[in-house]
């Protein structure tokens, strides 16, 4: 049987790109920042998933805004890198698992959760900029990816509670998978930040913190947000947020915080970092 071993977060901000391909790493800006991934790429050396489901929004690359679905799911068995020019060089496709992906869809969509398939897919930074933060792997990645993609940019959005709930169908859908493989559900993008208009550049430190410390341990506040309070406190693009609740319902009511850490700011944004396992007692 597939299985969830654990849950990972990070912010998806393309300058990261920019700055490891620029191997930038050491540099005072960005030494803290990239730190913070030091102990959650050990342990993905450690235990070595099979795939990860990265749960991001595309931002205009792969859907523009006159077509977006609200859910669309990557049914494809590999994945292009089409990152807008951010930095990462253009890197070896990703691997994905069209077999698995299907078992997905179909799991979802019984449970109500009606995913658009995507056959093709173009990956922005949203996907990428992850998959090298946790992964640096440009030649032969060493597992496979599915893309899963939240409409997080077109209004209307849908919610943190909604996300949450599609965390626990594809926990379910991962579990009803008969092969045995290891797999690792990663939600992207926020913390708090705004890229336009005229609170462009705002964050929010303290609800960045709360928000960490509630989808941990009291994810159903967080579901209870509405867009709007997320939006007034962490920015118009602090809303990426609720794509964390999509990782944390597919983890057990209770988790073990093995990793946990935060920076801000870097490029426009308060980054965070998560790794999660379920709770072990
Ligand atoms: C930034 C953050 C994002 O999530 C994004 O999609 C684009 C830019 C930033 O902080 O610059
Ligand atoms: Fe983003």
């Amino acid at each position: 049987m597939a299985k969830i071993i654990g849950g990972l977060t990070t912010s998806h901000i393309p300058a990261v790109g920019n700055a490891m391909a620029s191997k930038l790493e050491q540099d005072p800006y960005w030494k803290r920042f990239f730190d913070g991934y030091e102990p959650v790429k050990q342990w993905l050396d450690e235990v070595k998933p099979d795939l990860a489901i990265i749960v991001y929004n595309d931002h205009g690359l792969n859907f523009f805004l006159d077509k977006v679905p609200t859910f669309a799911l990557g049914c494809a068995d590999s994945y292009q890198n089409a990152d807008e020019g951010w930095g990462i060089p253009a890197s070896a496709d990703v691997p994905g698992d069209a077999q698995f992906s299907w078992h997905l869809a179909e799991s979802l969509i019984r449970q109500e959760f009606d995913m658009t398939t995507c056959q093709e897919m173009l990956v922005d930074h949203g996907f990428m900029v992850p998959m090298n933060l946790f992964w640096r792997q440009h030649e032969h990645w060493p597992l496979k990816a599915i893309p899963l993609a939240v409409n997080t940019v077109q209004h209307p959005l849908t919610s943190a509670a909604r996300c949450y709930k599609l965390g626990k169908a594809l926990r379910k859908a991962v579990e009803s998978y008969p092969e045995d493989m290891k797999v690792v559900v990663i939600g992207t993008g926020g913390l708090s930040h705004q890229l336009q208009g005229e609170r462009a550049g705002i964050i929010d430190v303290d609800f960045d913190l709360k928000c960490i410390d509630k989808i941990i341990n009291d994810p159903q506040w967080m579901a209870e947000l509405s867009n709007d309070y997320i939006m007034e406190k962490a920015g118009t693009e602090g809303i990426e947020v609720i794509m964390w609740m999509v990782m944390r319902g597919a983890l057990a009511d209770k988790v073990d915080v093995l990793h946990k850490h935060y920076h801000a700011p870097i490029s426009n944004t308060g980054a965070g970092v998560l790794l999660l396992t379920d709770a072990q007692s």
